[in-house]
């Protein structure tokens, strides 16, 4: 034997890990005792042999307190209603809506987005009862702060819950347009309200240009320089919003499951163009940037993580759930899982936090 062969043999046979006893009748087995060894170095596998070696090895991290529960609030003192494009979502009646967020904050989630669906009688054009200083989802924000005042509350500002048309602004009906400065004269008021009734964190979803400086200014001039502004920056005309809009009646009222919002949210093909809104919300004072939806969009979530030091959230939408749950209905996926890894992946692309629909089932998951 030449003495390169007498090397090999002896790696291979010194190296060799105890030969295990294994059953020749098993073919599996048998490949498994193969004397066929590679030379590595660098056995990436190694870390990944047991779950306590996993858990050392492991990068990402989700908690409870990383989520933000969406939640959608009507009138009454009835029963919770179910949405049918979002299985396991309700809209809720502010008294069940308190007793939710209780149990949400036991849970460990630290925060909820409100979102109110009104009545169509009062929805009209110009969306005046948004500024109603006891319109529903300002009674929503007292009920809640004054029961539960741990939990921090946030609510969008945008006008498609009021509006006939479901779009988030003035329709300029001349242009067929959204009037921007009208319409972020009117989400500063509202800014305002929400502010007065307790809000902790104001979300414009709007999209208007200059909109988070007015905002800032109203609530500072008003002396509410406490309230929080976490600004959708990067929210992409997305056809993933399609449950919300039935969550929240807007797609109904403007009769159509195809409201057109690209004159005013990002085209879904523009990077540079979210890198753009990111860098003006930051100039104009948000508290929190964001990237809407989430998970098709992990590309910009990262890029924005790498890009500034600002907090970051990540929404991941209606039609993000809705996937995932119609797919678990048929029996295709499972649910957990997949809700579980669609989660962890927000996280890993650089999101601190997430608002999704699951956070409570995750949360009631961590605790079992
Ligand atoms: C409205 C708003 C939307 C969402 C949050 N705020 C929908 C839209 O822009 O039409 C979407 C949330 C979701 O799909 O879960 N300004």
């Amino acid at each position: 034997m030449s003495c390169e062969l007498w090397v090999v043999w002896f790696k291979v046979v010194l190296d060799r890990p105890p030969v295990p006893i294994v059953n020749k009748q098993n073919p599996f087995m048998a490949a498994a005792s193969s004397d066929f060894r590679l030379d590595l170095t660098r056995r990436p596998r190694r870390m990944r042999r047991t779950a306590s070696l996993r858990a050392l090895a492991n990068e990402t991290d989700l908690q409870p307190h990383n989520l933000i529960q969406p939640l959608f609030v009507i009138e009454g003192e009835g029963a919770a209603e179910p949405i049918e494009s979002m299985p396991g979502v309700v809209r809720l009646p502010i008294p069940l809506l308190v007793a939710e967020c209780r149990e949400l904050l036991a849970l460990g989630i630290p925060a909820v987005a409100l979102f109110p669906k009104l009545d169509a009688a009062v929805k009209t054009d110009d969306g005046r009862e948004a500024l109603n200083p006891n319109t529903l989802v300002l009674r929503a924000i007292r009920a809640i702060k004054a029961a539960v005042p741990e939990m921090a509350v946030i609510t969008d500002l945008a006008l498609d819950p009021y509006t006939v048309h479901g779009h988030d602004g003035l329709l300029d009906l001349a242009t067929g347009d959204l009037a921007n400065d009208a319409t972020v004269e009117i989400l500063a008021e509202m800014a305002v309200l929400a502010a007065e009734a307790g809000v902790d964190i104001v979300a414009p979803s709007d999209m208007m240009d200059g909109r988070v400086g007015a905002i800032r200014e109203a609530l500072d001039g008003n002396g509410f320089d406490t309230v929080a502004i976490m600004a959708y920056s990067a929210k992409f005309a997305s056809a993933f919003y399609g449950p919300f809009r039935d969550a929240v009646g807007s797609a109904s009222s403007a009769g159509t499951h195809h409201l057109d919002k690209r004159t005013y949210q990002l085209n879904p093909g523009n990077r540079r163009e979210a890198m753009t809104e990111i860098a003006l919300d930051e100039q104009e004072g948000a508290d929190i940037l964001m990237v809407k939806p989430a998970g098709p969009y992990l590309d910009i979530i990262r890029e924005v993580r790498d890009a500034t030091d600002f907090p970051l959230a990540a929404y991941q939408v209606s039609g993000e759930y809705a996937q995932i749950l119609a797919a678990a209905e048929r029996g295709w996926l499972d649910l957990e899982r997949c809700r579980d890894e669609s989660l962890l992946a927000i996280r890993r692309a650089g999101a601190d936090m997430i608002l999704t629909y699951f956070a409570k089932a995750y949360a009631e998951g961590v605790g079992r």
